[in-house]
């Protein structure tokens, strides 16, 4: 069993496979329809059987429940209906000692508008709380400022009776954004991290990141002052609470998402929006090209640092950062179904996007995993739960786990119409069709081919885990091929966007003497001196492994082969 400090040491992450978890809706331990901590760690064995290393909790503070849990009204206690602050610490203490980290949600661009902080600084200009918060006697300043929530609000101001002034808000005008310029803002934020990490979270999902500051003439993102706050942030953290890890949620395009590692003093791990929608992109077109263009540009990470990979998460699709004839055309292919758009983007989950096509969710997932820094899943993905688009804003994608085949899906004791959300009801991604009761004991399942892969990934982990991605030409346009490598082996990834059945031939460099193993995925593989023949169904993929020669005793081990992008 690793202690708590043992599990803070080292760059562990580009080793580890996070699962993000709403608590809400992944398991009710005391039946009352509301799914909790004390759920969570019900389900580690289950978490832990998958091969998953860390979770992300999201938002389990007290809240006025308008956003997930992202509308804070204490920072410092846990939302009565997820538990109390000793079930945190009997989640942590169990996760560890099941070798699982535990990551909260950082929410520091804003507060909900019924948090006491806000109450005394609408009441009273005098409140010492007045100035955390932005007010405007116009409502007109910052007007580059995007709308985010472009479908359910108009404006980034709102007017305030009892304040007698307009409030800025960067989400819903139920979520008043903080003034950081205020120093005791910036002081309360580092003492709400420090509190939850005394509590032995391993770091959080920081939330927003690009908005914290504000100025006038700019478009209020990503501005100098976000990134030397969030620097100062993780100096003292890491002083006080070694190897934290803190993963930016920067929605930004390449230029401006690879800024938020500053250059290893700032996030240790990134999420990597800029390649998520050319996934699917790639998927539609049959055509990788577009994803090995944006791993050129981004590959690799500062040392020490990862990029954290995704397929969803608990939001819409984002196609914030794909130009507007990339939108229509993902638009066309994933998102035909009426009250499918929000916000610009894709309220669906991956299974029905997928068309329910078991093989393709596989595939995404090996790519996902078979790339340089921290895949994260997203729960119910690893068994093809489906959405329900009668549900508002992005609940649908955020219905109860699916256990077993019950109507409640197992969720919970009570009956399904009493539930935190409805459970998927489409047949063809409900209960009956999809839970974990029935896929794992199935060998062959989603559930066993993703465990496959992870386990795979974890047995490999000297290829996997390292910085190392080095593109090669699989000589097919539908198919992307890269090499992961360290000085002992070499692993082949090949995987083929088109429907159709490919065969094509990757050279090999000649050193690699030995015979090329299969290790994951299928198709056939036949290696002619420096080539590697392949074939590979549609929408299929392999990993294929070499092992290096190993030098005689008392030769130095041969240095990696120079390859691109690489480090
Ligand atoms: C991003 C979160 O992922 C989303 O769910 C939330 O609504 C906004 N930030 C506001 O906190
Ligand atoms: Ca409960």
């Amino acid at each position: 069993m690793a202690s708590a400090e043992e599990l803070r040491q080292g760059a562990w992450f580009r080793n580890a496979v996070f699962y993000e978890i709403p608590v809400r809706s992944f398991y009710d331990s005391n039946g009352d329809g509301i799914g909790d901590l004390g759920g969570v760690t019900q389900k580690l064995d289950y978490l832990s059987e998958l091969g998953v290393r860390a979770i992300w909790l999201l938002p389990f503070y007290r809240s006025a429940w308008r956003d997930e849990g992202y509308d804070i009204t204490d920072h410092y206690s846990i939302d009565p209906t997820l538990g109390t602050l000793d079930d945190l610490d009997r989640l942590v203490t169990d996760a560890h000692a099941h070798g699982i980290r535990v990551l909260g949600d950082f929410v520091s661009n804003h507060v909900s508008i019924d948090h006491p902080w806000f109450q005394a600084a609408r009441k009273d200009r005098g409140s010492p709380h007045r100035n955390w918060f932005l007010w405007s006697d116009t409502g007109k300043e910052f007007s580059r400022t995007r709308i985010i929530f472009r479908d359910l609000e108009r404006s980034n101001w709102t007017w305030d009776e009892t304040a007698g002034q307009y409030y800025f808000h960067r989400f819903y005008a139920t979520q008043p954004d903080l003034n950081y310029d205020e120093p005791a803002v910036r002081a309360e934020m580092t003492k709400i991290a420090r509190f939850w990490l005394g509590h032995g979270l391993d770091g959080f999902r920081c939330d927003a990141v690009p908005y914290l500051f504000k100025r006038e003439g700019t478009r209020c993102q990503s501005l100098p002052e976000v990134h030397q706050f969030f620097q100062e942030l993780r100096s003292i953290l890491d002083a006080e609470f070694p190897g934290t890890v803190l993963v930016a949620e920067a929605n930004q395009s390449v230029p401006e998402t690879v800024p938020y590692f500053g250059n290893g003093r700032e996030f240790p791990i990134v999420m990597h929006f800029p390649l998520m929608p050319n996934l699917y992109l790639a998927l539609g077109e049959e055509d990788p090209r577009r994803i090995r263009h944006v791993l050129q540009a981004t590959l690799p990470a500062p040392h020490g640092c990862g990029w954290a990979y995704f397929l969803r998460n608990h939001d819409e699709v984002s196609l914030e950062q794909v130009s507007d004839d990339e939108r229509e055309m993902f638009l066309w292919i994933y998102g035909r179904y009426p009250r499918t758009v929000l916000n610009g983007g894709i309220r669906r989950r991956l299974a029905p996007m997928l068309d329910g096509n078991d093989a393709t969710i596989a595939m995404m997932h090996a790519l996902l995993l078979s790339l340089p820094g921290a895949p994260f899943l997203y729960y119910g993905d690893e068994i093809g739960m489906g959405d329900r688009l009668d549900l508002s804003d992005r609940d649908g994608v955020r219905t109860p786990m699916q256990w077993t085949s019950e109507e409640n899906a197992g969720f919970s004791a009570l009956p399904v119409d009493r539930l935190v959300r409805p459970p998927v009801t489409d047949p063809n991604y409900g209960p009956a069709a999809r839970n974990v009761a029935e896929e794992r004991s199935r060998l062959g399942s989603l559930y066993h081919q993703i465990q496959q892969l992870i386990a795979i990934r974890s047995a490999n982990v000297e290829e996997f885990g390292s910085e190392r991605l080095a593109a090669a030409d699989a000589h097919a346009t539908s198919v992307l091929a890269f090499w992961r490598d360290q000085p002992s082996a070499r692993v082949l990834c090949l995987f083929n966007f088109s429907r159709a059945t490919v065969t094509g031939t990757v050279s090999i460099d000649p050193e690699l003497r030995s015979a090329p193993v299969l290790i994951a995925g299928d198709g056939t593989i036949e290696r002619q001196e420096s080539n590697l023949m392949y074939t590979l169904g549609g929408r299929r993929y392999a990993w294929v492994r070499f092992v290096r020669p190993v030098p005689p005793l008392g030769t130095p081990a041969a240095a990696p082969p120079e390859s691109s992008p690489s480090r």
